[in-house]
């Protein structure tokens, strides 16, 4: 173990690599409408999630940036990996929302809601939005293990449009503990009871606003599909909750959010990526530039 590993404040892997993978997927493709199984509430859900994205991870990048003076030299170099990252997950999304466009979907109710939420987001101090960067990206990590680790969420989904979520949760796992230590490393002189507090009242806030949103969301889109109701209400609540049941799976998850001792690498899900490695060519192309962080 070197001086470094021992100085590390966090249960960060020191071996962890984030690895910014630049793939462009689906660019030939047009992606039906019900691209996810046939299943136009499977769909919505995920439209309305990739609808968040561009919006949404410019300001993860944006928050977590404004505090990398805070930040050693490893940290900083996770910081500029997972910029990287995000930035071509948001250019993957942008061309994801166009093909649902053109599938036919306005997603612009959507990204209002979002733009809103910023909004009032940006009004507020600094930390806050670190803050709720740190929520928002335990959700993508705990959303992409489960997407990783059970293959029925995407199953008869389109080829290039699932290895797009897919390539998405890899780096989402690689990349979960850097708002985190970012946080940790900004808040250290903290009393360690004031900082479980806020990050867990932080956490509640984010998650009903993240449900609300996500749940509300893939209600317009099926309002667009011409599908409205308490039936249809019933019935996304059911895809959501029970199966596949997406939210149900990333329970367990959530809770750990909320236990002393926290931190996202407490569960080293890495062999996830290994495994999507090996059944996804991307290793026959590997990238030109791989970025870790010092040792
Ligand atoms: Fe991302
Ligand atoms: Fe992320």
């Amino acid at each position: 173990m070197t001086v470094a590993t021992l100085n590390r404040r966090a249960p960060t892997p020191a071996d962890l690599t984030i690895t910014p993978r630049d793939i462009r997927f689906g660019r030939e493709d047009q992606t039906a409408r019900w691209w996810l199984n046939g299943d136009p509430y499977q769909t919505a859900i995920y439209n309305a999630l990739s609808a968040t994205f561009p919006l949404g991870e410019a300001n993860f990048i944006e928050t977590v940036r404004a505090f990398r003076d805070h930040a050693d030299e490893r940290l900083a170099g996770e910081i500029k990996a997972f910029t990287t990252q995000e930035v071509i997950h948001s250019r993957e999304h942008v061309a994801f929302n166009k093909r649902a466009t053109d599938a036919g979907y306005d997603l612009g109710p959507l990204e209002r809601c979002v733009e809103e939420s910023l909004v009032e987001l940006r009004a507020k101090p600094p930390i806050v939005g670190l803050m709720s960067t740190m929520c928002l990206e335990h959700f993508t990590a705990i959303i992409a293990h489960e997407l990783l680790a059970n293959s029925k969420h995407l199953k008869g989904a389109d080829q290039a449009t699932a290895d797009m979520w897919r390539w998405h949760a890899v780096e989402e796992i690689e990349h979960k503990g850097v708002a985190y230590d970012t946080w940790l490393a900004v808040t250290k002189a903290m009393p360690r009871f004031k900082r479980w507090k806020l990050k867990g009242l932080m956490m509640l806030l984010v998650t009903k606003n993240f449900v609300k949103h996500l749940t509300d969301g893939a209600l317009e889109l099926l309002r667009q599909d011409g599908l409205t109701g308490r039936k249809v209400w019933w019935t996304l609540q059911w895809k959501l909750w029970g199966s596949p049941g997406i939210f149900r799976k990333v329970a367990g998850g959530w809770v750990k959010f909320f236990l002393p001792g926290f931190h996202p690498w407490n569960e080293d899900d890495r062999a996830l990526i290994k495994g999507w490695e090996q059944t996804y060519p991307y290793l026959q192309v590997p990238p030109k530039k791989r970025v870790r962080g010092a040792v």
